[in-house]
């Protein structure tokens, strides 16, 4: 028994942040933000719109394409790292809004691989017959905890979510997944504060040492690619679709060198999102599936990498 995407779905903020805003807002430029991360714009939440605001919408997405009715719900696991609570967590707000009350809901917490966290452990329910209909959802407001002044980030993070739904199936669907994780790197890149480290004033904010961040997420990237190969007994050429985190352009190049893959089989957002942590990986499927590149059958390596830092990949059979 496997578990099956049986649909996609995403969702972004209306409003844009391009890097025309940004350089008229900091020591930055246009030209600088393309060639080091790719990136030309972002989305960013409204004022009084939530995480779980943008989950919702996602969730819906993706529930009418795999043609579930929101109650039918039974598992429902939300990716992120900005809740807008500490808790309830906020599977249980967006199971309140769906109406599938009772089904068990919660999130992980994996920063930027919050998502593939997420779809491994739903993938676990379903293979063992304990789910039928799993939602997974990343969503995130990095916006929330983006220093607007720091050069260093606030060019990187937008807002949105991206969402799947899981199904029972015999044949296809997701073959493998592998995590991973290494406490010793917290100070390259966390949040400033937190229930006991205290609140900075203003508010908690992401710091990060960028370029030590690039050079262990290459390495780690490029060795869980072998990973994946190997656990599976497939060669490169297998792969169809790379569908990487977005978090900067020449991340994804390196990932797609390693795999021998040119990058118009791999699925590329970060210029329009710029790096949506949880979000980043669902949100490309969701555009992939949409646009008609992601057909059924397909093989897709899904991968990302953050905080913690925490790195993880899912094969699957689409
Ligand atoms: N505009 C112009 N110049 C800048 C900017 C900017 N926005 N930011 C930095 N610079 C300058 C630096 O000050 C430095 O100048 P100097 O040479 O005079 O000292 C120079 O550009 C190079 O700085 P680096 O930090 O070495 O730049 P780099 O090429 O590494 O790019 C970046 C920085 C984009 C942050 C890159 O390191 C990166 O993408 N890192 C990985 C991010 C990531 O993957 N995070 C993980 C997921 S996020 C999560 O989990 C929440």
């Amino acid at each position: 028994m496997h578990s099956r995407i049986a649909g996609t779905g995403g969702y972004l903020p209306a409003a844009v942040l391009s890097n025309l805003d940004l350089e008229r807002r900091m020591d930055t430029t246009d030209a600088w933000i393309r060639e080091r991360t790719g990136i030309e714009r972002r989305h960013i939440v409204a004022p009084g719109e939530t995480t779980v605001d943008m989950a919702e919408h996602a969730a819906r997405a993706a529930l009418d394409a795999a043609g579930c009715r929101p109650e039918e719900c039974d598992l429902i696991i939300v990716g992120t790292c900005t809740p807008d609570l500490v808790f309830p967590n906020p599977g249980v707000m967006l199971q309140a809004r769906l109406g599938c009350r009772g089904v068990p809901a919660f999130s992980v917490e994996a920063a930027c691989s919050g998502f593939i966290y997420a779809l491994s452990m739903a993938d676990k329910f379903i293979r063992a017959g304990e789910a039928k209909r799993a939602l997974v959802v990343g969503a995130e407001s990095l916006s929330k905890i983006t220093d607007p002044n720091d050069r260093g980030t606030a060019i990187l993070f937008g807002d949105g979510a991206g969402a799947v739904v899981l199904v029972p199936d015999a044949d296809a669907g997701i073959v493998s997944t592998h995590l991973h994780a290494d406490g010793a790197y917290i100070e390259l890149l966390r949040a400033t504060g937190g229930v006991s480290a205290g609140h900075a004033p203003g508010g908690d904010i992401i710091r990060m040492a960028g370029a030590e961040v690039f050079k262990v997420a290459v390495t780690m990237l490029g060795r869980i690619v072998d990973e994946t190969l190997a656990a599976n007994g497939l060669e490169k050429s297998a792969i169809d679709w790379l569908v990487p985190h977005q978090a900067n352009i020449r991340i994804i190049q390196a990932t797609a060198k390693k795999l021998g893959l040119p990058l118009e089989r791999v699925i590329v957002t970060v210029q329009e999102h710029g790096n949506t942590s949880t979000a980043s990986v669902p949100l490309a499927l969701d555009v992939g599936v949409r646009d008609g590149r992601i057909k059924r059958g397909d093989l897709l390596l899904l991968e990302a990498f953050g905080g913690g830092f925490t790195w993880g990949s899912a094969l699957v059979r689409y």
